[in-house]
């Protein structure tokens, strides 16, 4: 692998639910084009994972098939790092550090935080509030330039950013400070039958379109996608969200504009538009899913990947983790 001096990147999904048509459009498609120009990480976010309570054997079934899904979506393991966040623990042993530079006034503002908080009332745990210094870890401790995200993380960039100043301040340059990297198209895209809200991976209803979903479920998913009473094919995410929204969806696995499809579907009810965004999509995410699904048979060459992942991400974790360590006075012979 030639790892010269290209910028790098790092980005990952918590290996929570399932991978969705958001995950792939807002995030790992985009992914998948950026290791000529940059060096790329790409994490399964274990660790994050479980600031919810969870099942430990879906948690590990998961963490293998997104692993397989990463790769059907494109992302080649020779080009890119794949790694487990759980299997490099200089992650967890650099959070326990900046966590010492992180003020809770920061935290306190995080508007996750808020919200998850306020989903779950009952287990609101210390993983969950400082949830965003393990990410900032993450993206520390590989000195990444950029990091790929969806709106909702942006926050968490910022905060990276502020906690890796002030270690700067005091101690030098020790981290490169990132910035975060969000896609123009297809940055959000939102639930089939809620298009106020953004296609989750936690949603158990008809509004996200999982990734390893068979094109039967698709059509029916897409059929019943929540519209307007216009009847009209037309860009308008104000007004139109519904329709803006498949507009979207359509438009990236097609590669059409909005006005090439409002041209196409122009006099055409809302039935046939629905119709032909659920084939598009099937015709995208169907040789992923054989692909993921082919994948997930051959255990040996997932564990294959995972062991070079872990080396490679070890290795670069380990000097920055070195760096911090001498750098806060810990000893060493
Ligand atoms: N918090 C991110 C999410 O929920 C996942 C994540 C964890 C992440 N660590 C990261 C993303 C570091 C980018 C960089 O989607």
């Amino acid at each position: 692998m030639d790892h010269a001096k290209k910028p790098r990147i790092l980005s990952g999904i918590k290996p929570t639910g399932e991978l969705t048509l958001g995950s792939y459009i807002g995030a790992i498609k985009n992914w998948v084009k950026l290791y000529d120009d940059y060096e790329c990480f790409y994490m399964l976010a274990d660790l994050h994972a479980i600031t919810v309570r969870h099942d430990p054997s879906v948690l590990r079934k998961r963490t293998l098939e997104q692993l397989a899904q990463y790769i059907a979506c494109g992302l080649d393991p020779e080009k890119n790092v794949l790694f487990i966040q759980s299997r490099v623990p200089a992650h967890a042993e650099l959070a326990w550090v900046l966590s010492c530079y992180t003020m809770m006034g920061e935290l306190n503002r995080m508007t996750q935080f808020k919200d998850k908080a306020s989903k779950q009332s009952d287990n609101i745990n210390a993983g969950l509030y400082t949830y965003p210094v393990l990410m900032a870890a993450d993206i520390l401790i590989y000195q990444a330039d950029l990091v790929p995200v969806g709106d909702d993380q942006k926050q968490h960039v910022e905060i990276c950013r502020d906690i890796a100043g002030r270690f700067n301040g005091i101690y030098g340059d020790v981290f490169t400070i990132p910035e975060p990297y969000i896609p123009e198209v297809g940055a959000r895209i939102m639930s089939l039958d809620d298009p106020e809200s953004k296609m989750s991976k936690s949603e158990e209803s008809g509004g996200s379109v999982l990734l390893m979903d068979t094109p039967e479920i698709i059509m029916s998913k897409f059929k019943r996608a929540v519209t307007d009473s216009e009847a009209s094919v037309r860009y308008d995410a104000e007004n139109k969200k519904g329709i803006s929204n498949l507009m979207t969806v359509y438009s990236v696995c097609t590669g059409k504009s909005f006005i090439e499809i409002e041209n196409e579907f122009e006099g055409k009810g809302y039935g046939i538009f629905k119709k032909a965004v659920g084939e598009a999509v099937v015709e995208t995410l169907c040789p992923i899913r054989e692909e993921a699904l082919r994948l997930l048979k051959d255990k040996a060459y997932l564990d294959e990947i995972i062991a070079k992942g872990t080396e490679r991400a070890s290795y670069i974790a380990g000097r920055t983790l070195s760096k911090v360590y001498k750098k806060v006075g810990f000893y060493r012979a």
